[in-house]
Parts: structure tokens; sequence; C-alpha cells
């Protein structure tokens, strides 16, 4: 395998994800959302920080990734809280995208 993808799992064709459309994947105990956004793909934690809840439940809007339990809201591209109830950042992935599979480093 490209030495550059050490530690990368193919995860996705691009062909997989929508435009802001959140895309559930697991990597071994990981469960992580992909986010197509303007033609980047951004990989975050899938689960919220505040309790228990999947924000591929939820929904995009703009930059942010809204929980779909109590509404908190993160950045796709750093996983900064924006929005409470929500205190703690999301784990954010590195992404690489070769020819039109999706790797996610974990
Ligand atoms: S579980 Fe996400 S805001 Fe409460």
């Amino acid at each position: 395998m490209d030495e550059s993808l050490e530690n990368y799992h193919a995860v996705a064709s691009m062909s997989d994800l929508e435009d802001r459309v959140p895309y559930p994947v697991d990597v071994g105990a990981e469960e992580i959302a992909l986010v197509l956004m303007d033609d980047n793909v951004y990989a975050i934690s899938n689960v919220c920080t505040h309790e228990y809840a999947c924000l591929s439940d939820g929904y995009i809007e703009e930059d942010r990734i809204v929980c779909p339990l109590h509404l908190a809201e993160f950045s796709v591209t750093t996983g900064e809280v924006i929005e409470e109830p929500a205190e703690e950042d999301l784990q954010t992935y590195s992404v690489k995208v070769v020819d039109d599979q999706v790797y996610v480093k974990v």
C-alpha cells in the first residue's frame, strides 16, 4: 500500500456522499461521521459529547453539524463546540481521497 496511506482506512466512496449530508462509518470502535462540504470531506466523531446521540442523525447548517437530541452545534471543520449544551469539542480525523475512495486516519 502507498505509505502515505499508512493508518488510513478505506471507509466510503465519494459517490456515497451527498453535499452536507452526514454519512456514518465505523472504523473498529470509532464511530465517525463523514461530511462532504464544498468538495472537501471532513471526518468528525459521530457521537455527541453532551449525551449519547449520533450526530449523523442530525443535520448540517452552514458549516456546523447540529445534534438531533438537544441541538448542540459543532464546527464540521474543527470539531469545536459552537452552541451548548455540549461543552467538549468533537474529535476530528484526518481524511484523504484517492481515486474516489475516502480514507480516514484512525
Ligand atoms: S446529546 Fe447532543 S446536545 Fe445533547
